[in-house]
């Protein structure tokens, strides 16, 4: 084992903001609109919620549990946790699930270089809805360009990821979380008084309980798992750099709460202006980058504010990347044995392969599909909506049957000076309501529960 030489985060402040740099990304500002306009508006907002309680907490709890507790990478915890056994599996799961969201995050990352560039040089001003969205399209399914941006995207990752933990990435959550909060603000002022934003702010936070389907309720799970970075041992790996005195229910409260707002802000940000310029909030993963600069336009200075956000949301993305990154190099590096430059590459080199299959299926592999999804939708639906939650799930079991109480308060509480109020609750959550709660979403999406329900009547 390696531990003594492992990094730690340089401070606890440090520890916070790298791990809500995880959390906080594309996901937010990207992902849960375009999920939220696809799956019925309010009520996605509202069961998202409500799984951002009962599921991502338990879940993240546990996860920073298993990190601190043995300072290792997401395969080697559970190999020290449990010598022999098949729990390694949740480990292995959590590492391919790396490779595959960095598959698909990559690319939409790359996009956001493409819009930094186009904000700069004046191309994404002046146009109309229409053309923002024409444009895009053709950007997207271009060939030669989004790979050439995927790919710088993924090699920055790259030189972050072996500079080291905390030079690499704890100075970039450092400067980009503020940033990202003020500008989020200014542009959510700018949308709600918009004319027509009222519409938008219905659909956003206006509920319509018929709208609520099995394949929404799985949605909103799996946005919750994707945008707390939780599931794949991500946090794991980032809470074997904590330090002794790190709160993880402290640190875990904030990180879950910063996410929830951003994600709000993102909304309120968003659905406003796609009333306003009569876009269709079903749209698809283009929804943010169509809706966007139509909101610049009517700012003053906009192209200035275009390319402050636009460098934004790629901060963003680069400290979720890097999380991703270091899962799979830590696993690499740690147990194999090789150098940490030579884990990184060849994490890398995976990434791009994946990366730009995937940003061919805008284009000329679009009609290439697997079960009716393209190579894109089939990473992130793969991903967030089965490894994620099934990850999630015996992560949860494993803390509730198979981890000592004692030890596992015990480290809570850094060995009894933290209070812990809520420790029955998140014990009786973790055990019981989060693994019981996933189970029956997937058994719901599959049809099971009506078959049962039928099979009795
Ligand atoms: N949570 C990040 C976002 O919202 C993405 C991310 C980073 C992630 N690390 C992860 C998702 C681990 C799932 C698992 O953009």
């Amino acid at each position: 084992m390696i531990t003594s030489e492992r990094a730690t985060f340089g401070s606890k402040f440090g520890a916070i903001l790298a791990t809500a740099g995880s959390a906080v990304g594309l996901g937010n500002i990207w992902r849960f609109p375009y999920m939220l306009g696809a799956n019925g508006g309010a009520a996605f907002l509202l069961i998202y919620l409500i799984c951002v309680v009962l599921l991502g907490l338990p879940v993240m709890i546990s996860e920073f549990y298993i990190g601190k507790h043995t300072h290792r990478n997401a395969v080697g915890a559970f190999k020290e946790m449990a010598p022999g056994t098949k729990w390694s599996l949740i480990g292995y799961n959590g590492v391919i699930a790396a490779f595959l969201i960095l598959g698909f995050y990559a690319v939409v990352s790359g996009w956001t270089i493409e819009y930094i560039i186009q904000a700069f040089s004046g191309t994404l001003h002046g146009k109309d809805a229409a053309s923002f969205q024409a444009d895009f399209e053709m950007f997207s399914s271009s060939t030669v360009r989004p790979i050439i941006w995927t790919i710088a995207f993924i090699l920055l990752t790259h030189v972050i990821i072996i500079s080291g933990v905390k030079d690499g990435i704890e100075r970039a959550s450092k400067v980009m979380m503020p940033a990202l909060f003020l500008i989020l603000i200014v542009l959510c002022i700018r949308s709600v008084t918009l004319p027509g934003a009222e519409k938008g702010l219905e659909f956003f936070f206006n509920p319509d309980f018929s709208k609520i389907t099995s394949s929404v309720v799985l949605s909103a799970m799996g946005q919750t798992f994707f945008s707390l970075s939780i599931g794949m041992g991500c946090l794991i790996t980032y809470a074997s750099y904590f330090n002794k005195t790190t709160n993880i229910q402290n640190t875990a409260l904030q990180v879950t709460a910063l996410d929830t707002l951003v994600s709000v802000l993102a909304g309120v940000m968003i659905f406003p202006a796609v009333f306003c310029f009569g876009i269709t909030p079903t749209a698809g993963p283009e929804l943010v980058f169509i809706t966007l600069p139509n909101v610049f336009e009517q700012l003053p200075l906009g192209w200035l504010w275009s390319v402050v956000f636009f460098i934004l949301l790629a901060l963003a993305a680069l400290t979720s990347t890097i999380s991703l990154h270091e899962v799979a190099t830590a696993y690499t590096h740690e147990e194999f044995k090789i150098s940490r430059t030579k884990a990184a590459w060849l994490v890398s080199a995976g990434v791009m392969v994946l990366g730009i299959v995937s940003s061919l299926s805008f284009g000329v592999l679009k009609d290439f599909t697997i079960g009716g999804l393209t190579f894109f939708s089939l990473l992130d639906y793969v991903t967030a909506k089965i490894m994620l939650p099934l990850g999630g799930m015996f992560i949860c079991i494993y803390v509730g049957y198979r981890v000592d109480r004692k030890i596992l308060k015990a480290e809570l509480t850094n060995e009894g000076t933290l209070p812990f109020y809520f420790f029955n609750t998140y014990a009786f959550f973790m055990k019981y309501i989060a693994p019981i709660a996933i189970a029956m979403i997937f058994l719901n999406e599959l049809g099971l529960i009506n078959k049962i329900v039928n099979f009795f009547q």
